[in-house]
């Protein structure tokens, strides 16, 4: 099974690889306490940094063009099409 990654606190924590399904609700689903707030890609509360691999990010203003040069995603509006690894910043 492929896996993506995400780093809280320095502890790497792994959840299977979902290319329907946004990131944000794969963590949630795993146990994985990602911060949210509109879950539309509006507010930016699910930011997170896109470490390694490859995001669709669909989304509605939540991020700006730097910070999406930058490797930030919107984890709501974010689908994995390759194993990704995440860190979170907030
Ligand atoms: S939860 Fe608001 S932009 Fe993702």
């Amino acid at each position: 099974m492929k896996i993506n990654k995400c780093i809280i606190n320095k502890e790497i924590i792994e959840f299977p690889l979902d290319k329907e399904t946004s990131i944000l609700d794969t963590a949630l689903k795993f146990g994985i306490d990602l911060h949210y707030n509109c879950r539309a890609g509006f507010c930016g509360r699910c930011k997170v940094l896109l470490k390694k691999g490859q995001v669709n990010m669909d989304h509605s203003g939540g991020i700006s063009r730097t910070e999406i040069k930058d490797s930030y995603i919107l984890a709501c509006c974010s689908t994995p099409l390759t194993p990704i690894e995440i860190e979170v910043i907030n």
